[in-house]
């Protein structure tokens, strides 16, 4: 196992931003940045030994700073909606940044994935870290948080998240890796078989922010839990998908403790991707809202070039009495662990 490093770029205040590639002994690598702890790249073999990068990305820090999306990006505080941008806790309504219509989306105007984090590395792991000081985003408490990423011989892809404040708080830490199985630059994702291990999911109002009911998947084109391709039902015509402009949807994982929630696969490459997590949640996202723009070595990306499997916390959990609770109290320990693992 090795990890390297190289400069990336400074950001527009200053900051030095290294890409770190960690490459385990199969030849296959991740490249992370410091900014936004992002995952910048996942170059796996298919079965020929042709190295695929399976995640989207740019190869420009400006790019990073200057587009929406969040490729790729550590999210926080909060991923996803929160209704209105307000919760409350102890009794004190929060007012956090509306900027998703007239909802708070993703941890706000300056989430985690703009923000340069610290560096340390240990044998086949890297961690970044910061502290979002008390109020930043309008969120309460001082928040040392810490994600470790670490990539194994057995193509496993392991993200680690750690979080513990000074005062109650609110946290749901996730990644939003948009993979193309085919290769990034394939455009699209609709041929990729999907199965996800949730009988639920948490319906959506016309802004996809969840409403508090709770789901059967049966019946309708949410219904992952038999392996079919991401298009087969995307166009039908149910107001779920009608929503989001396809899927976008926390789904509610069957089970409980570290279990594999998800199977996907390109027809392309065979190549394929095992998700697992300990986390309720995971938002199934088919990059409805990815607009063009130009990624890595001159591709074109678009609506539907990536899907995400963002694993959760229910979205908009405290305005909804039946969602696990995302609260964090004084001194207690966030911690939860996600993996990727890839296969061809
Ligand atoms: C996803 C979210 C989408 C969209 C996207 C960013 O996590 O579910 O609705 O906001 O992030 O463009």
């Amino acid at each position: 196992m090795e990890i390297s490093r190289k400069f990336f770029g400074k950001t527009k205040d200053g900051f030095n931003v290294y890409a770190f590639t960690l490459k385990n002994s199969l030849g296959n690598y991740i490249t992370l940045l410091n900014y936004g702890a992002t995952v910048q790249s996942i170059v796996i073999k298919d079965a020929s030994g042709a190295g695929r990068d399976i995640c989207l990305g740019y190869d420009t820090l400006n790019a990073y700073e200057n587009n929406d999306g969040y490729l790729g990006a550590c999210i926080g505080r909060v991923g996803n909606r929160i209704g209105k941008g307000i919760f409350t806790l102890n009794n004190i309504s929060y007012q956090l940044a509306k900027n998703d219509g007239d909802n708070h989306l993703h941890g706000g105007n300056k989430g985690f994935d703009k923000y340069v984090f610290d560096v340390s590395t240990f044998g086949n792991a890297i961690t970044f870290s910061r502290v979002s000081p008390d109020g930043e985003e309008n969120y309460p408490g001082s928040l040392k948080v810490s994600v470790t990423y670490t990539f194994n011989d057995d193509n496993q892809f392991i993200l680690d998240y750690h979080a513990v404040s000074d005062k109650d708080t609110i946290v749901n830490l996730t990644n939003h890796t948009y993979f193309n199985l085919s290769g990034e630059g394939d455009n699209d994702i609709s041929d990729h078989l999907l199965q996800l291990n949730a009988a639920y999911f948490t319906a959506n109002d016309q802004a996809c922010l969840p409403t508090g009911e709770i789901l059967p998947v049966s019946g309708s084109a949410l219904d992952f839990r038999l392996p079919k391709t991401i298009g087969q039902d995307i166009n039908l015509n149910e107001q779920q998908l009608i929503n989001a402009g396809g899927y976008d949807h926390n789904y509610v994982l069957d089970g409980q403790g570290m279990r594999q929630i998800a199977a996907v696969s390109s027809p392309k490459t065979h190549l394929s991707l095992k998700v697992y997590t300990d986390k309720p949640g995971v938002q199934f996202y088919s990059g409805n809202f990815l607009t063009k723009r130009t990624g890595k070595s001159g591709s074109s990306y678009m609506k539907r070039s990536g899907f995400c499997l963002e694993t959760q916390y229910f979205p908009n959990a405290l305005a909804c009495p039946d969602f696990p609770s995302p609260i964090l109290r004084t001194g207690e320990e966030y911690h939860f662990t996600t993996i990727y693992e890839f296969s061809n």
